[in-house]
């Protein structure tokens, strides 16, 4: 497993994650996605919505906002539970969560764990809510208060009946949701894992009463296989139920898909059985019936509700971590990062063999054009080709197009009309028309390097 700070400082040199703010010194657990990132993530974000919402029958999607009535974290148990035990040390000041305290350093130099240098004085535990809290409007009193949502959840259950009625939605149904959440987390520092503020993308299924351990199951064999298919290795992923006195306030059954990353084994997603805890508990708190009529029973339910959550920061720092080798080629390191090519954030990269031939450039030039009308495609022409090739592994870039000499021909020789594409993992290499490098494409994208290498053969080694 690669080291976390190998995974930090790739993203930081290839332009993947910056620390936020980070000429004034950085802001804490906060973090910016550059050029290379926000393509990563925004790929993750695409498939999950494709494969969530619009390839199936029975989802619809939702942007509800992130400040929302303050009544609703009352109903929903944020309020008076969603808290942390803390504790404070009177001498550094620093703030520490009391039951990851071995995860945490202390200020004090040489650096340990809070409590463990002489000088420090621990106050007890004392619980501190996670939410942020804000003020609406020009006044800053307790009328005004308001909080940022620490969970996109409730802006689905209050717009169950908005969302059933309008889409005349028939059980089982499920609503699916990306947006940002914030949590005023105390972090060990993991890199991205544990930010302030992150994405989440969230589906509430709602089902018939008595049909929900059914649904449970199959959301979990769903978003398990769902990682698997985008690259993650499943000797890294694992399920863990998690205990009755680990459940959370809402929660009749819950199971964490497990991620081993570099700190170890940790949540990735977690899947929850929330029955009829929130519809009923806005229900009550708005004095609105959130309920479904049955036809076939003719009879008023309250569906039980299955909760597949995922983090959108989290997903991507597992992809980062999974993709990411190390190998000696030709006695030299390679570094490679080998996305799946859905998720990767340039999927071809053009490069002219010669930069100073004219006809060379153009061609790549308007090949470059051509291929970015359909996949994300960049040019590259400032280094010899052994780096650009290497530059291209490191950002999981998985198809390379070179544009030579023969291709264009020369005084000596007539041109052949066909470009190379080389493939990310195996290295290997292919001679094809520059005309039917697109339809080539369109099947290597799709995994068929074997089919088109057998058509195509190898160019050059
Ligand atoms: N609505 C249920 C819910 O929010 P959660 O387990 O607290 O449950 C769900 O969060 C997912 O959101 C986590 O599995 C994780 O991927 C992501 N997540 C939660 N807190 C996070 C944080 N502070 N930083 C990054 N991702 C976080």
């Amino acid at each position: 497993m690669v080291a976390m700070d190998k995974i930090v400082s790739l993203c930081k040199r290839r332009g993947f994650i910056f620390q936020s703010s980070e000429i004034y010194g950085g802001t804490g657990s906060c973090w910016d996605y550059g050029p290379l990132g926000v393509e990563l993530k925004n790929n993750i974000k695409r498939a999950w919505w494709r494969d969530s919402v619009q390839s199936r029958g029975d989802m619809v999607g939702l942007d509800a906002s992130i400040l929302m009535h303050p009544r609703v974290w009352k109903a929903s148990g944020h309020l008076d539970h969603f808290a942390d035990p803390m504790v404070d040390c009177k001498v550094c000041k620093g703030r520490f969560r009391a039951d990851k305290l071995e995860d945490a350093r202390c200020p004090q130099k040489p650096s340990k764990q809070p409590g463990q240098h002489d000088a420090c004085q621990l106050t007890e535990p004392r619980m501190f809510n996670l939410m942020f809290k804000t003020f609406m409007g020009p006044v800053e009193d307790e009328a005004a208060v308001a909080y940022l949502r620490p969970e996109t959840a409730q802006g689905i259950f209050v717009n169950f009946e908005n969302v059933q009625q309008s889409m005349r939605l028939k059980l089982p149904f499920g609503i699916a949701q990306i947006g940002e959440s914030f949590r005023t987390e105390i972090t060990p520092g993991n890199f991205t894992f544990r930010s302030r503020e992150f994405e989440q993308m969230e589906i509430e299924f709602f089902v018939m009463p008595g049909t929900d351990e059914i649904w449970y199951q199959r959301w979990l064999d769903e978003r398990f296989a769902w990682y698997a298919k985008y690259g993650i290795r499943k000797e890294n992923l694992r399920l863990r139920e998690h205990d009755k006195d680990e459940l959370a306030h809402y929660a009749k059954r819950t199971a964490d898909i497990e991620y081993l990353f570099p700190m170890g084994w940790s949540e990735l997603e977690g899947v929850a059985n929330r029955a009829d805890f929130d519809l009923k508990q806005h229900a009550q708190f708005s004095g609105k019936t959130l309920e479904y009529f049955d036809e076939e029973s003719k009879q008023k339910i309250v569906p039980f509700v299955i909760e597949p959550s995922a983090g959108a920061d989290r997903g991507t720092l597992a992809f980062l971590v999974d993709a990411y080798r190390e190998e000696e080629v030709k006695g030299e390191k390679r570094v490679v990062l080998q996305f799946h090519p859905e998720l990767a954030p340039i999927k071809i990269a053009v490069l002219p063999l010669l930069k100073k031939n004219p006809q060379i450039v153009e061609t790549a030039h308007k090949l470059c054009a051509d291929l970015r009308k359909r996949w994300h495609s960049v040019y590259d022409d400032t280094a010899s080709i052994g780096r650009l090739y290497r530059r291209q592994d490191e950002v999981g870039t998985p198809f390379c197009v070179t544009v030579d000499v023969q291709t264009v021909g020369d005084e000596q020789a007539a041109a052949d009309g066909k470009v190379t594409i080389r493939d990310r993992d195996n290295m290997q290499q292919i001679r094809v028309p520059l005309a039917s490098v697109n339809a080539v494409m369109e099947e290597l994208m799709d995994g068929g390097w074997a089919e088109v290498h057998r058509q195509h053969g190898v160019a050059r080694g």
